[in-house]
Formats: C-alpha cells, structure tokens, sequence
C-alpha cells in the first residue's frame, strides 16, 4: 500500500516542477539568474541596525546598493565617511556591488543650488571652487577606492534646453563635467562612470541633451560608462516604455552601459481603491523594466528605497507641491512584497 502511494506523490511533484518552474526566492535569485543587478537605495547604519527586517530584506532581495545620502557632498562633509563605509562594509559582507551617489549634483531640491557643503557656494572665487571640488573628488574616490562598484560622478547637469545653469557651471564653466569625470577616472581606474538624470527616461527633449552631451563626452575620449535613468514615475501619466527602450538602445550603441537608477513609482493620483492602484502599479513597474531588460545595453534597476514607510517621496517637495504621503516602492510597512513586487520579478525574468 505504501510503496505505490509514495511513486504517485513523487510523479506528480515531478510533473509539476516541469511544467511550473519554482518562483524564484527573491528578486535578487531573480535578476542573477539572468545576470542583472538589482538594487535599492539604502538608509544609513542606524536604520540597518535598528530594524532587523530591513538589513535582512536588503542582502536577501538585491545584489546591489546605492546610499540613498551618505556619499553625498553634504552628508559626508557633515558626518564624514562612517555611515557610508559602515553600508560599504555591509555590502562587502554580502556580496554586493555598490553604486557611489552622487559626487557633482546641485540639487534641484534645495533653492538655493548648494553642491553641498554650505561653504562651498556662489560667494567662493572660482580657483578656490575648483579647488574644491577637485579636493572633494580625490578624497571621496580616493577613500572608496577599490570598493565601488560604480559612480554617478555628476548627477541632474541637464535640461531641455542644454547644461542646467547651476553653480558648477557658473563657477567652473561648462567643461566641469568632462574634468569631474577625468580625475573620478584618475582617482579609482576601476569604477565604472555614471551620468545619472531624472526626466531623460523617454526620447525627449531633456534625453535628446543628455544624449548630445554623453556622446560628446565620447567623443572629446572622456572616460564615461554608462548612463542612469532615475525613473522616479507617476502610476497616473508614466512614460512609454518603447519609448524608453529606444532611449536604452540609442545610449547602448554608443557603447554605454545602462541602468534604471532610483526607480518608485507613485500611486496616489489615480483614480480608484488602493487594491486597483496597486494593480496598476504592478503594471508599471512590470512594463518599464520589462522593455528595458530586452535591450542588450541594460544592466539592471535599482528601487529607491525597500519599503513604502521609508521613501523619500513622503517628505519630497518639488516646486513647492508634495509629492507624497505615497507608496511608491515594493514592499509595504511591514516588509511584505505587493504586488509591484511581483511585476519588478517576472519582468526580471523576462516573462
Ligand atoms: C533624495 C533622498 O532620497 C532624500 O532622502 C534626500 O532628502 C534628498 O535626496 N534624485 C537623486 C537622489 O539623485 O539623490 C534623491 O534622493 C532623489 C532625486
């Protein structure tokens, strides 16, 4: 009686591993087994060591990290580099890559244009702004050397009409971008260099500029590597995915590198209850990486963040308006996976 039972169970557990192949355990096994990189914005110690669900959920979900503000000009002039060593070294232990953010980026979330440190602006004579920077470029690139993975050296230079006129453009003129990349380079020969932007996702005006000027990079024999598209997106007017392919495509034939690189997607101005929003944003997420995956230039998405509770979008103001309380990202309050969590996988996996 036992011995036909047993053959039955393991035929059929047999038949149904041939005909549905195991989901994949995280979206990290996910990406890996089509040799992407997955990442996420990642808070600083206090946050990974406080929660324990997050520094789990980080080495089990991604292969990837972005320090969502440790390695930023301000952050590390203030803190110095503990707090991003400290996710340097979490990384290390897990195996994971780690995408240096953002060397040069006059924000254009603070009004005033800072690059970052306060005494670092407008009033400084030019020498001694250029000096600065190339102090801050040394010492950073230097201090990580060895241990990074990738940069995005210069972060939101672009708009649609050209180079955005920030205080790096003022004070430095419009070469800055080309010298900021040439001494990334000279400092850590090893890390590949990113232009990273938000708004340049589609073929737009804005993409159009950052293309012009990338390609111009090449041209002039500037070490460049790869260009990331931030992909912070509205569920309620997000942009065209083949689209967006095309723009992957148009960057990857001139031998770039490509990455989604701070990827939410806001769900609170849609029409509908919250299970129909989190459809949708299943969708989105589903579709973008899914045309981004097709093209051979791509290298892999990295979320802004891991759960809803910590987005920055919460507290995100541009021009003045709100941009949240949202949620934006693919795991909820208590770490669980919604639905976009399962879009961003089977995306991943090409299906
Ligand atoms: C954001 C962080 O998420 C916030 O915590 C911080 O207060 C402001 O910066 N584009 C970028 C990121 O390149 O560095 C920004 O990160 C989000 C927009």
């Amino acid at each position: 009686m036992l011995i036909p039972r047993t053959v039955t169970t393991t035929k059929t557990a047999t038949e149904t591993r041939t005909t549905t192949p195991p989901r994949p355990s995280s979206l990290r096994t996910a990406a890996e087994s089509k040799g992407l990189l997955v990442g996420a914005a990642a808070l600083t110690a206090p946050q990974l060591s406080m929660d324990y669900r997050y520094a789990e959920a980080l080495s089990r979900e991604f292969n990837f990290i972005t320090p969502e503000n440790a390695m930023k000009w301000g952050p590390i002039d203030g803190w110095g580099f503990g707090p991003a060593d400290d996710i340097v070294d979490y990384a290390a232990a897990h195996q994971m890559k780690v995408k240096g953010h953002a060397l040069i980026w006059a924000a254009t979330l603070t009004p005033d244009e800072r690059p970052g440190p306060s005494w670092v602006n407008d009033q400084l004579p030019a020498d001694q702004f250029r000096q600065a920077v190339q102090d801050h470029i040394r010492s950073e690139v230097g201090h990580f050397k060895g241990r990074i993975y990738a940069w995005d050296v210069v972060n939101e230079a672009v708009d649609a009409n050209g180079l955005r006129n920030t205080v790096f453009l003022k004070k430095l003129g419009e070469n800055y971008i080309a010298e900021a990349f040439r001494l990334t380079h000279e400092t850590d020969p090893d890390a590949l260099l990113f232009y990273n932007d938000y708004g340049t996702e589609e073929v737009n005006d804005k993409s159009n500029r950052v293309y012009e000027l990338v390609k111009g990079l090449l041209d002039k024999g500037v070490p460049i590597h790869g260009v990331g598209l931030q992909m912070h997106v509205n569920a309620s007017s997000y942009p065209d995915s083949q689209s967006i392919a095309a723009n992957v495509r148009r960057l990857a034939a001139l031998g770039l590198k490509v990455n989604i690189s701070e990827m939410d997607v806001r769900i609170r101005d849609l029409p509908g209850d919250l299970a129909g929003k989190l459809q949708v944003q299943q969708q989105v997420y589903h579709d973008i990486i899914s045309a981004c995956v097709k093209e051979p230039g791509f290298i892999g998405v990295t979320f802004w963040g891991i759960t809803d509770v910590h987005s920055w979008i919460n507290d995100a103001y541009i021009n003045n308006q709100p941009l949240g309380p949202d949620k934006p990202l693919l795991f909820d309050e208590n770490y669980q996976p919604k639905p976009a969590y399962y879009g961003a996988m089977n995306a991943l996996l090409g299906k």
